[in-house]
């Protein structure tokens, strides 16, 4: 189906149909174009392909029949004129960053970022001349103050990694766009299906494709969306010649996990909600964080910007390492790892995993306790994961 075909349809008919190619062989399911490269059917086509006065693939570096199925249905999916497909999520935040700057130029981010992010914003992007200063990405005000004549990008995750903070998206991209920079959303914790940040004002959306949209634990990989002009000016070029890009394999990997995406996530929020209505006042818990919650401190954006929870709870377990030790170690069903959005229930200890490189009080700056677990709420029954949880709870 092209855009013009599926732009009527609803989110979920868009995961199964968007961006499908047949072949001459008229094949139900999507096909899987493992091939590096493609034969021209004449010295002079192949010519115009390489030129760019006509249309057609040339090299799996940056153009390939199935990476196209992926992209145009993540576009059509995300309402972005474009999308380019990487190998992994952080491919396309690098991406997505480097392609906006040059030596002197300056970045505004959120400081609550997953650890590689704030990895590549101050100290890789630093070797290259590019300074940066991190917010309190709630705080509009700093969001304001940090701008430089250099300002060029705004960067943040909401919901982030891993305290689940949510942040005002067109207010930040109200900021953004004054200052003459734009803005970057990795929207990986809300999911395509739960938050549009072009929508809302910004001007780049990232994925970490390894998350949801996989959903089983298979492959890495990542997506850039944004305006056709965007994409072209800061992204096609980065990728066609320095080659991040994802693997055809891959690509039709995550094509096939778009189209349970939507019941996948749908399920896994609704067991993330009552997980965090079964914890709520629990006596070993010092905090609990949901997006989906009244109680959550920023439950007026979430209402604004989201369409509903998330598949992630915040659980802080009281006695700090050793609690979330004896809470991780006692978990029976529930697999201790750094992944989430899997059909598994997944658990994850930020302090000793993802945000190991920062120190103890950059930690206690973000919220992230000792104690504190991240939860990825899986597809199995979801009485079965309360009851795995109430009952590591025991052992704490
Ligand atoms: C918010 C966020 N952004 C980006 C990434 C990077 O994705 P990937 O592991 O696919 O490189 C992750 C997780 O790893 C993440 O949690």
């Amino acid at each position: 189906m092209s855009s013009s075909e599926t732009r009527k349809y609803r989110p979920e008919t868009l995961l199964v149909h968007a961006g499908t190619l047949r072949s001459q062989f008229g094949e139900m399911s999507e096909a899987l174009f493992l091939t590096q490269g493609y034969i021209y059917p004449s010295a002079e086509e192949c010519e115009a392909r390489f030129s760019g006065k006509k249309p057609g693939y040339v090299y799996s570096r940056y153009s390939n029949p199935t990476m196209s199925m992926f992209e145009q249905r993540m576009a059509e999916l995300e309402g972005a004129e474009a999308a380019r497909s990487t190998a992994t999520g952080m491919a396309a935040v690098t991406t997505a960053l480097m392609g906006q700057v040059k030596a002197g130029d300056h970045i505004v981010a959120a400081k609550a970022l997953f650890g590689s992010c704030r990895w590549v914003i101050e100290d890789w992007l630093g070797r290259f001349g590019v300074t940066s200063t991190l917010v309190d990405g709630k705080d509009l005000a700093q969001w304001k103050n940090a701008v430089r004549k250099e300002t060029k990008v705004f960067f943040m995750e909401t919901p982030t990694n891993p305290t689940l903070e949510v942040y005002d998206i067109a207010a930040v991209a109200e900021i953004a766009h004054a200052a003459g920079a734009k803005l970057v959303v990795d929207n990986v914790f809300a999911t395509p299906l739960y938050q549009s940040p072009l929508a809302l004002g910004a001007d780049c959306v990232v994925y970490s494709a390894t998350k949801h949209i996989d959903g089983q634990g298979r492959v890495l990989g990542g997506c850039i969306l944004a305006s056709e002009k965007f994409i072209m000016d800061y992204v096609h070029q980065i990728i066609r010649q320095t080659g991040p890009s994802l693997s055809p394999f891959n690509a039709w990997v995550l094509l096939k996990g778009l189209e349970t995406l939507s019941v996948r996530v749908q399920r896994q929020t609704e067991t993330a909600a009552a997980v965090s209505v079964a914890l709520e006042g629990h006596k070993k818990i010092s905090r609990l964080i949901y997006p989906g919650s009244p109680n959550h401190p920023q439950a007026d954006i979430v209402r604004k910007q989201m369409r509903a929870g998330s598949s992630l709870v915040g659980i802080e377990v009281k006695g700090g390492k050793e609690g979330a030790f004896r809470f991780l170690n006692g978990l029976t069903l529930a697999g201790i790892t750094n992944n989430l959005g899997d059909a598994k229930t997944l658990v994850t200890h930020p302090t000793t995993t993802t945000h190991q490189r920062l120190t103890p009080e950059q930690r206690a700056e973000l919220g992230i306790g000792d104690g504190l677990i991240r939860f990825s709420a899986g597809l199995e029954h979801p009485d079965d994961v309360i009851e795995d949880v109430l009952s590591a709870l025991e052992k704490v």
